[in-house]
């Protein structure tokens, strides 16, 4: 598969993790992090990182640099980012930015970089005001996907990683909804396919607004300004991305029921397909439901308020049915809260 910018284009290809280690550039600088360190290595100079979001920072953006320019690293060069979206977000902003930019290779080895974090080129790291907040659309040169790299990874956030393959089935593709009545493994038969799927979708929405600019990307946000404020509010400790995602998707579908948006019943789907991957089905913290709405009327996709004084409003990408959405601005936060307490 390949995937068009207005630079050029990249390679998206499927292999297992020994194959690409025999195929790698010769100038090359890998950077990863602790926990992919230990199971996954390339035959390259390579910097090992903590791993976590904590490691998306503008100190380990300097930390990289630094360590490209110790080790020789020239315009030639290729920076390989090895392990899941924090490493694929940190080391393309560090591409972007070692010598007015470097060619790099993604090879995500998390399920949600796979299908997401590594496809459409937003490169970039957090700082103390919020997250991806210094960052640039940089894409890569080449994306490898190896799915045997995600036997390691621990079921929590395999699971986590499956949510956004649900919401590309409810938001585009809906023949995938049948393999996920079942709970899925690393060593589901299907779930190649199930990735490719995902990053054809992606990969359509990114080539047609890649600067975001026509609202079209914003549609990747299904179950997202519900998720980002729980993840907000939670302050990241309770939920992990793709949990507070199952949530949002969930009360974004009662929403848009409410809302006459979303065909009845749909919301009711959403939820089994959730609850079929063992993900949160519900919203469990209704003692901030005032902050929640607040955190999503401030959400960076959220219209600023038209009138001095007014509240910001929120704006959901909402099911119109099953494999199909829309952009809404105007969610009423009254619709929201109720939706929360229904869920
Ligand atoms: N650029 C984008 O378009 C985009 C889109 C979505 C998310 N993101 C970013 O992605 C990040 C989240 O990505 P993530 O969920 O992959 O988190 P992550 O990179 O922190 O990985 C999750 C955990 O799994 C571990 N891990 C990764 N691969 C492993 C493997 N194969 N075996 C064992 N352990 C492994 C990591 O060390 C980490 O502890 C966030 O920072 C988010 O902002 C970016
Ligand atoms: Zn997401």
């Amino acid at each position: 598969m390949r995937i068009q910018h207005s630079r050029g284009s990249y390679a998206v290809e499927f292999g297992s993790f020994n194959q690409i280690a025999g195929m790698l550039p010769k100038s090359c600088f890998v950077i990863t992090d602790r926990n992919v360190a230990n199971h996954w290595k390339l035959d390259a100079p390579t910097l090992v990182l903590p791993a976590g979001e904590s490691t998306k920072t503008l100190e380990s953006h300097r930390q990289c640099l630094e360590w490209l320019a110790d080790h020789g690293a020239t315009r030639q060069s290729t920076l390989v980012a090895l392990g899941g979206g924090v490493i694929g977000d940190l080391a393309g902003y560090v591409a972007a930015s070692y010598m007015r930019g470097i060619a790099y290779i993604s090879v995500p080895t998390t399920l949600l970089a796979q299908v997401d974090a590594s496809i459409g080129g937003k490169v970039g790291v957090d700082l103390p005001q919020g997250k991806n907040l210094a960052g640039a659309f940089f894409p890569p040169v080449h994306i490898w996907i190896c799915p045997d790299t995600l036997q390691t990874l621990n079921s929590r956030e395999f699971k986590a990683g499956l949510a956004e393959v649900i919401k590309y089935s409810f938001i585009a593709a809906p023949p995938l909804l049948a393999d996920l009545k079942h709970p899925l493994s690393p060593d589901s038969a299907m779930l190649p396919s199930l990735i490719e799927t995902c990053i054809d979708i992606k990969a359509k929405i990114v080539e047609a607004d890649e600067f975001e600019l026509t609202g079209l990307r914003a549609q990747l946000n299904f179950g997202h300004t519900v998720g980002h404020a729980l993840e907000t509010i939670t302050e990241y400790r309770t939920y992990l991305h793709g949990e507070a995602v199952a949530v949002g998707m969930v009360v974004e579908a009662i929403i848009g029921e409410m809302m006459g948006v979303t065909r009845k019943g749909v919301s009711e789907h959403v939820k089994a397909a959730c609850r079929a991957q063992g993900l949160p089905d519900s919203c469990e913290d209704l003692q901030w439901i005032e902050e929640l709405i607040e955190c999503m009327g401030r959400d960076k996709k959220a219209k600023p308020a038209t009138q001095v004084g007014a509240p910001p409003s929120i704006r959901m990408s909402l099911l119109v049915d099953v494999g199909k959405c829309k952009l809404v601005e105007d969610v009423p936060s009254k619709m929201v809260e109720a939706a929360l307490k229904a869920c």
